[in-house]
């Protein structure tokens, strides 16, 4: 790991990070449970492992002070109705907050606190979102090409991604007539919700 200030390079139009130490492929068996149409997802499934997402990481400790950061790529694709998106988590340390900036394609980062409120904001090359801490997030890539951010979140964060596997967002992406709509999640709520937050985890 480099200890001295470094710099590397995002090129459009693929925007794989110039140097990196690690890259993270994540495929339809990583989001059993994720999508509402099971039927869809397993006969994709039985299809192939299709390629849903990729992260390209900078390592750096984990560890207060330090910035961790990379580049996240969704590519396009539905299961069923709904959009391609990465699996989503709270951070195991809630008070820790993130920045997303958009370098390419159309999507959508949702979001939502444990007490249940819920955001959904574009995500468009140029914008930069502000994840306050306290709330999960997950890109969805409504589009037809690669969605490209690039993230930084503090080193201590940790990711807790068993809440979300239990029940999922509150919020879904799914296209209704060519376009992305936002509409409930029928399995969010209740019985799992009780179950409350579970776990945590890293990467990978
Ligand atoms: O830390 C983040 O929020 C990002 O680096 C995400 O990890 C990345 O976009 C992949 O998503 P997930 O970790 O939910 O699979
Ligand atoms: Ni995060």
């Amino acid at each position: 790991m480099l200890d001295i200030p470094y710099t590397f390079e995002l090129n459009a139009p693929g925007f794989v990070p110039s140097r990196y130490d690690n890259h993270i492929r994540r495929t339809l068996t990583s989001m059993r449970g994720q999508y509402h149409d099971v039927a869809a997802y397993e006969a994709m499934l039985a299809g192939g492992d299709a390629l849903l997402y990729e992260v390209y990481e900078l390592a750096r400790p984990h560890e207060s002070g330090e910035v961790l950061h990379g580049i996240s790529i969704v590519h396009p694709g539905k299961v069923g109705d709904e959009y391609y998106m990465t699996k989503g988590h709270f951070h195991t340390v809630l008070e820790t907050a993130e920045i997303y900036i958009c370098l390419a394609g159309q999507g959508v980062m949702v979001m939502e606190t444990p007490e249940g409120d819920w955001s959904v904001e574009a995500l468009t090359p140029g914008r930069v979102l502000y994840v306050p801490p306290r709330w999960a997030h997950r890109s969805v890539n409504t589009g037809t090409a690669d969605l490209v951010t690039l993230f930084a979140y503090p080193g201590h964060a940790g990711h807790d991604y068993g809440t979300i596997e239990q029940q999922g967002f509150r919020k879904l992406l799914v296209e209704r007539d060519g376009l992305p709509e936002i509409v409930d999640n029928p399995r969010w709520g209740g019985e799992d919700r009780e179950k409350g937050r579970r776990g945590e985890g890293e990467k990978g």
